[in-house]
């Protein structure tokens, strides 16, 4: 039994969020208990149940803000790790702000029909979606006032391994904060070092040319779109007026913790990440490449090839496992994960990229910073990192991006009509 749990244990820990899991299990309760019968025909006993459900699903929800308020308590003035929360779910992290999940249950419960469903409980992604919108109504009001929003790339603004487009209808948002005064960034793995940014700008052309175009912008909003590639390492601005994306010189952003890193420890790193990726190509004998980069190796599947998810998921952990260990991972931070088809080892991580970020344009807080994308999967994934610098949404899809932002946006309008 016991070993029956560990192996499941290795298995699927890196794939699970502990945090959602524990709220899936409180809201299994009241699921099992209250959200009634489909062979119920007593008249009003369907709404008893609609309405019984959504109270009881509610103070679980309101309970947890508790929660999170006594965490934030303790993080500022004493120790977060006796924190009742920290207690029942070790792995959860530090939290920049309150978190509104009561009326953010409602609102989604109202979309999603949480407490009308009888055969089939909170979810996953019922959960993680109400996280996303209290998180956003927080950002959208008050001291919390969101000043930076920072994207992933890749599943968050576009599909995987597309580019935005034109027609993409995130761009209209995007828009929309810029209109609002607030810095939009762009923090991708993709790293591509050539000081011209050309291929950032190749990429992200449908979106540059709508900002240099549109009517609605002022010269300095137009400014405040920044690029930050390969994680932490390439920063770029965007010029509103010539449409072209300047490069950053690392002095100006550069963090501290970082000044130390020497070439030489990163070489030695990305050797040792290019054997180890070479190692595990060769021993699954993968139809794919080991693609070397100033700041990252990739294993890459050849042209008309792919990889299963349990061969990217083996080729991560185990780079993650055979390098955290090495010399060079002492002084020099990195990340390892899985983009969907391919497995990255990058030098540094987006904490750090949504950190020099902040830093860059005026030491912006943590808790007026946002950061949305697809991976927060604990291990081989690289937004997790992010959730250490910013507030954090996660969507499963560029649609869910365009949702959240028009959320966020509606919130920033509401609060402001009560604040004029
Ligand atoms: P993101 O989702 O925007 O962070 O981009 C991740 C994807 O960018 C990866 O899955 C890769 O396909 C691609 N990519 C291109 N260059 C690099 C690199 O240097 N490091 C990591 N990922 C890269
Ligand atoms: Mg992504």
């Amino acid at each position: 039994m016991t070993t029956r749990y560990r192996v499941e244990y290795a298995l699927k820990s890196h794939r699970r969020d502990e945090f959602i899991e524990w709220i899936k299990g409180l809201l299994a309760g009241p699921f099992v208990l209250h959200a009634g019968s489909v062979n119920s025909f007593q008249i009003g006993e369907d709404s008893k149940s609609n309405a019984e459900a959504r109270r009881r699903y509610a103070e679980i929800f309101f309970d947890i803000e508790r929660l999170i308020e006594n965490q934030i308590y303790l993080q500022k003035t004493g120790d977060p790790t006796i924190g009742r929360l920290r207690q029942l779910v070790p792995s959860v992290g530090a939290f920049f702000t309150k978190l509104p999940l009561e009326r953010a249950f409602y609102i989604q419960d109202d979309r999603r029909s949480i407490s009308k469903r009888r055969l089939v409980s909170p979810s996953f992604n019922d959960i993680r979606i109400i996280l996303n919108t209290a998180q956003a109504m927080i950002l959208g009001s008050g001291e919390n006032k969101v000043k930076l929003v920072t994207f992933d790339g890749d599943v968050t603004l576009y599909d995987d391994g597309m580019s935005l487009d034109e027609h993409n209808p995130v761009i209209p948002q995007l828009i929309e904060l810029l209109k609002r005064d607030i810095y939009v960034g762009i923090v991708t793995a993709a790293g591509y070092h050539e000081k011209t940014g050309e291929k950032y700008s190749e990429r992200l052309g449908g979106l540059i040319n709508a900002i240099v175009d549109s009517p609605e912008l002022s010269p300095e909003q137009k400014d405040r779109l920044t690029v930050m590639g390969g994680e932490s390492n390439f920063l770029f601005r965007l010029d509103g007026k010539t449409g072209q994306l300047v490069w950053i010189d690392d002095e100006e952003w550069r963090l501290p913790e970082t000044s130390s890193w020497s070439e030489e420890n990163i070489k030695k790193l990305l050797d040792l990440a290019e054997l180890i990726l070479t190692s595990l190509k060769n021993r699954m004998q993968l139809s794919a490449q080991v693609i070397r980069k100033k700041r990252g190796v990739g294993l890459v599947p050849l042209p008309g090839h792919s990889m299963c998810r349990e061969e990217l998921e083996e080729a991560v952990l185990n780079a993650q496992r055979r390098l955290e260990v090495c010399e060079a991972a002492r002084t020099v931070q990195f990340c390892a994960f899985n983009g969907g088809s391919d497995v990255w080892v990058d030098v540094g991580d987006k904490r750090l990229g949504v950190l020099a970020l902040q830093r860059y344009l005026g030491d912006i807080p943590g808790n007026r910073t946002l950061h949305v994308g697809d991976q927060f999967a604990s291990i081989g994934a690289n937004d997790f990192k992010a959730r250490m610098a910013a507030c954090t949404v996660w969507i499963a899809s560029p649609a869910e991006t365009v949702g959240i932002v028009g959320e966020l946006v509606q919130y920033l309008d509401e609060s402001k009509i009560y604040e004029d």
